[in-house]
């Protein structure tokens, strides 16, 4: 194994853990658990015996975990109920946030982004009216009819990403390939320059970066960092806000009217919210895919076969990778789900990537199978009023990769186990090594 590939548990032993534990204080949302792959015994086991499941303590605030399907549909479908006010994320729980604090870090701080002791002010954590209205704002820059513009632009891009891989020699696929691409779309729907687009992979990284664990250092350090994205971005409201309205997410928030008013922090919210749902959602797909296929040769011989199957392939390893493992909500009344209740204000993860797996509901959910009926059934985008915006977007970007590396390579060979995020929330890849062996 080569330096820094975090060691997968042994599966045999992940079950025989997960399966040892009291059911009591079984506890999925630990990020060491996502890092190693280890999880999916425990949602197998909450699911069979405490589908809607509560944790009291860890690292996150005491939480219910939802489990099943049916069970996350009814929680995300119904938002008269379940709040999306305050954030998206677990929060992190009053000893975490104590370690953070001695640390020289937390979230209570001021800063460009933030309140102090505010959330996030960005649209994916409001409820009604005024999520709807930010929400119809920007939904534009993802049309039927943009995506359709954008789509040729994002081929020409594709092709001189891929033809400039090299052959025979190995090399990192996240940073090569899914970074430069993601990186390279969202620059255009900000309009920002091309140059500065691996700003924008860096941002999306810092935001969710955990002191220690890969990506920054210390607290300070991401404090700086953070600090440089909010000033480019004030940087751009500005120079839109003065210019005649575009079609880029800028300037559609600058001149629409249920955004143009908006204060620094609902700006940089959203801001955030844009870079991250653009940017590691659809990287950690495009990495999933190359992983995937390769887990499963049959099916890679399958696509590579019968290319008309390139957009089944990619709605299933959306099901599959489940990009983003959970989504939070709080209870704003008391409710019965599973035989349990929850009360009001009590904290709740959707935990997608559970639901993702339910054989009540997807027959052989752990099996990747690219030519599944109803492929698009799954819940990686969500549902409900807060339902992907860019899911288009997102499918767009992974299928014309799709189409242009199958013009070109007969084969892409994962080369040892790739580097997962530390992460309950991004679920994803860091680094990848694969080989292209020869190009047709
Ligand atoms: C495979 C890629 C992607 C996945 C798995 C994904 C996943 C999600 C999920 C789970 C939600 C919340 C759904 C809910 O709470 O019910 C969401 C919302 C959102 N996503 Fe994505 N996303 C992806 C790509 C994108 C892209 C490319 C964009 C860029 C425009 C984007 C922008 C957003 C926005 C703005 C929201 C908030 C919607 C709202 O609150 O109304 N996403 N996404």
């Amino acid at each position: 194994m080569s330096d820094g590939a975090i060691e997968l548990r042994d599966p045999a032993q992940a079950r025989s853990d997960a399966y040892a534990q009291p059911l009591e204080t079984l506890n999925p949302a630990q990020s060491s658990l996502f890092q190693a792959d280890a999880i999916w015994p425990y949602f197998e086991r909450l699911r069979r015996e405490d589908p809607v499941h509560f944790t009291p303590d860890g690292d996150f605030a005491a939480h219910w975990s939802i489990t099943k399907y049916n069970d996350i549909m009814t929680v995300d479908t119904n938002h008269d109920v379940f709040s999306s006010e305050g954030g998206i994320t677990l929060p992190p729980s009053q000893k975490r946030e104590e370690e953070m604090a001695a640390e020289g870090g937390g979230f209570g701080e001021e800063s460009l982004f933030f309140k102090q002791d505010a959330g996030p002010q960005m649209f994916i954590a409001m409820d009604p009216p005024k999520h709807d209205v930010q929400r119809k704002a920007v939904s534009p820059a993802v049309s039927p009819h943009n995506l359709a513009i954008m789509e040729p632009l994002i081929r020409e891009r594709c092709a001189a990403i891929l033809d400039a891989l090299p052959i025979g020699e190995p090399f990192d696929w996240v940073d090569k390939v899914s970074m430069e691409l993601t990186a390279m779309t969202l620059a255009t729907l900000f309009d920002m320059p091309q140059a500065d687009r691996r700003k924008l992979t860096r941002w999306s990284d810092i935001v969710m970066a955990q002191p220690g664990h890969g990506v920054v250092d210390t607290w300070e350090q991401k404090r700086a960092e953070m600090f440089e994205y909010g000033s480019y971005f004030l940087g751009l409201w500005a120079q839109r806000k003065n210019g005649p309205p575009g079609g880029d997410l800028i300037s559609m928030m600058a001149h629409a009217e249920a955004t143009r008013d908006m204060d620094q922090f609902e700006y940089l919210g959203n801001v955030i919210l844009l870079t991250i749902g653009g940017n590691d959602t659809t990287r950690n797909t495009i990495s999933g895919s190359i992983y995937a296929l390769n887990k499963h040769p049959d099916q890679y011989r399958k696509l590579r076969a019968d290319p008309s199957l390139i957009p089944s392939m990619v709605s299933e390893t959306i099901r599959w990778q489940t990009p983003l493992a959970h989504m939070k909500r709080v209870a704003k009344q008391d409710f019965e789900l599973g035989g349990k209740t929850i009360r009001a204000g009590d904290v709740v993860a959707m935990w997608y990537v559970s639901g993702n797996r339910d054989d009540e509901v997807i027959e052989n959910a752990n099996d990747y199978v690219i030519d599944r009926p109803r492929v698009r059934h799954h819940l990686s985008f969500g549902f409900g009023i807060h339902r992907c915006v860019g899911n288009r977007l997102a499918e767009l970007q992974l299928r014309v990769i799709w189409e242009e590396i199958l013009k070109r390579f007969p084969d892409i060979q994962v080369l040892e186990e790739p580097r997962r995020t530390y992460s309950t929330f991004v679920k994803g890849y860091e680094r990848m090594m694969v080989n292209i062996p020869t190009r047709n």
